[in-house]
């Protein structure tokens, strides 16, 4: 028997609220599932197992259906295995407001192209393509957490954090950010006007 339960997403992460249309708008009917997980990929840049639970409850079909069609496709990507996720909005709004230099940073920094994982496996690179807090642009969503008018500087030093990669001034990490990787769950603290910070990775 289903599990029919509806689970009820972060309220004020408008990512969730992004996929939540477009179900409502295919009347949660099930053979809609294709367009609702794309909806659901382009918002999260990845679908991950909590977002696949989400859209299989809300449409009432099996997870495994859900998780058939999103590893039959080749166009679906699971979530990426790096240790941490670093999402780099590309809609419309956040690419008027250079998230093409975000993600040129992000690449730079990390050695890894949009899609892939640095060779070190600390750091997934994801686009996505409006994740729905386009007030706020650009956006970046680093382990889940949503960052509003992120700059170039901002998002590189914050994945230094997570890498240890030395900056630019000879090789030291920049003042204050700490020379071992951090350990532990994302931050806590909401960063951005409606956006809570929300950690989807996949539980383990
Ligand atoms: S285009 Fe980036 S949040 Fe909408």
């Amino acid at each position: 028997m289903l599990d029919y339960e509806k689970p009820s997403p972060p309220p004020d992460d408008r990512r969730w609220k992004v996929v939540d249309r477009t179900m409502r708008s295919h009347g949660y009917e099930p053979h809609a599932l294709i367009q609702v997980l794309h909806t659901a990929q382009e918002t999260f840049g990845y679908l991950d197992e909590e977002v696949m639970r989400y859209v299989a409850a809300s449409m009432r079909v099996p997870l495994s259906q859900v998780y058939g069609v999103a590893t039959f496709y080749h166009f679906f990507t699971l979530k990426p295995q790096g240790e941490h996720t670093c999402v780099v909005c590309t809609g419309t709004a956040c690419y008027i407001k250079g998230a093409d230099s975000l993600l040129a940073a992000v690449e730079e920094v990390t050695g890894a192209k949009a899609g892939e994982t640095s060779a070190d496996g600390k750091v997934s690179v994801v686009t996505a393509r409006c994740i729905g807090s386009c007030g706020l642009a650009p956006v970046a969503v680093l382990d889940g957490e949503a960052v509003g008018k992120i700059a170039v500087d901002g998002i590189k030093e914050r994945i230094r954090e997570w890498t240890s990669i030395a900056g630019d001034n000879g090789g030291a990490p920049p003042a204050g950010i700490p020379t071992t990787p951090v350990e532990g769950p994302a931050p806590q603290n909401p960063i951005i006007e409606g956006v809570t910070a929300h950690d989807t990775r996949r539980a383990s």
